[in-house]
């Protein structure tokens, strides 16, 4: 027998990404980012499915230090977050399995709506339906897009809480960044607010041990970059002519991740008509990851018309979560 007064709760997944602009993004970004020097690729091609739960699998490393950090902070403080704010809606940039968002969900009052937002739709899919399930005062409306155009799709309805978790406004650069943070920025209404969470700065050997674990599980996602560029473009990467290898560069204060060629050799990407050359030693950057100081994030967001009202830090005070307002 159904109760009487048992909500209906709904689930919605839009689905923003044309696979045929997708493609031509993909291909106009390899044929750029092969041929400039030196050779780099978009973070964005790193999560595919495969992507995806290795991803998952890095988050469970001891080198790892992040994600547990973060988590720290959302089960210390997600009442203060979600007190601070007083929102209904919770949107989520980039949201991947949801795993940390479950903190803000318990202390959010139901009925309430998450919006999860991610470029990988199965991953988004499989997160949305196991929140529907554990949370029967939950509307879910998920998102599948680009960070780069989506964002505007974003119901503007309720009272809302924006988070962007993982640090991954440290994979862009701070040209895209910037642009990211007023893209935000601009989708607020007042009363909105805005929970970003970020790596602080702290001892090289440990940064470069979280980007370079002792199991090899982060140079396995790094490197299945190359079987996606095989798999999407007809290319012939050999993976075991690469290698992963994790550098910290204290003048940008980012992590880069980069593939290093063992040989000189030469690639074909058949799907773009394309041959490059490799030199031994030579260097293809895949991502970057950016580690701040409290006061960096504040002027960030200031420069995006954003205010700080609190920010948190673990008990080792590696990572920041910082909520902030429409200026
Ligand atoms: N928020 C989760 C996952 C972080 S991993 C956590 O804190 O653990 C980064 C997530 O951002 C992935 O799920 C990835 O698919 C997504 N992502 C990366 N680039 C994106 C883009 N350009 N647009 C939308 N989502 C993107
Ligand atoms: N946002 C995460 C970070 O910067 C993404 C990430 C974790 C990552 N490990 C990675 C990206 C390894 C590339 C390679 O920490």
């Amino acid at each position: 027998m159904s109760h009487p007064l048992r909500r209906l709760h709904m689930m919605r997944i839009e689905v923003f990404l044309d696979e045929a602009a997708a493609a031509v993004a993909l291909r106009n970004e390899v044929v750029r980012g092969l041929t400039s020097s030196p050779k780099a690729l978009s973070p964005t091609w790193l999560y595919d499915e495969r992507g995806c739960e290795l991803y998952d699998d890095i988050t469970r490393l001891n080198e790892y230090y992040p994600f547990r950090a973060e988590r720290s902070i959302l089960a210390a403080h997600a009442k203060d977050v979600i007190s601070a704010s007083e929102p209904n809606v919770l949107v989520e940039l980039g949201s991947g399995t949801s795993e940390k968002t479950r903190f803000l969900l318990d202390a959010m009052p139901m009925p309430a709506t998450y919006v999860p937002f991610d470029v990988a739709e199965s991953t988004l899919r499989d997160a949305a339906e196991a929140l529907m399930n554990e949370y029967p005062g939950l509307d879910v409306h998920g998102i599948v897009g680009d960070f780069g155009h989506d964002i505007v799709h974003i119901p503007r309805e309720g009272r809302r809480l924006i988070a962007l978790l993982g640090s991954t406004i440290g994979n862009f650069t701070p040209d895209e960044r910037a642009q990211m943070l007023r893209t935000v920025r601009e989708t607020m209404n007042p009363g909105d607010a805005f929970l970003l969470g970020t790596d602080l700065q702290k001892d090289r050997g440990r940064l470069v041990a979280a980007y370079d674990d002792s199991l090899g599980v982060t140079a396995a996602f790094n490197l299945n970059v190359l079987v996606r560029l095989n798999r999407d473009l007809g290319a012939n990467f050999d993976v075991e002519r690469f290698r992963h290898r994790a550098v910290y560069d204290e003048a940008h204060n980012w992590i880069e991740m980069q593939l290093v060629s063992l040989f000189d050799q030469r690639v074909r990407v058949d799907g773009l008509d394309l041959e490059v050359g490799f030199t031994e030693g030579e260097v293809l950057r895949t991502e970057i990851s950016a580690k701040f100081t409290p006061s960096a994030v504040n002027h960030e967001l200031a420069a995006a018309d954003m205010r700080v009202t609190d920010r948190w830090t673990d008990d080792a005070g590696d990572f920041l979560l910082t909520i902030a307002e429409v200026a």
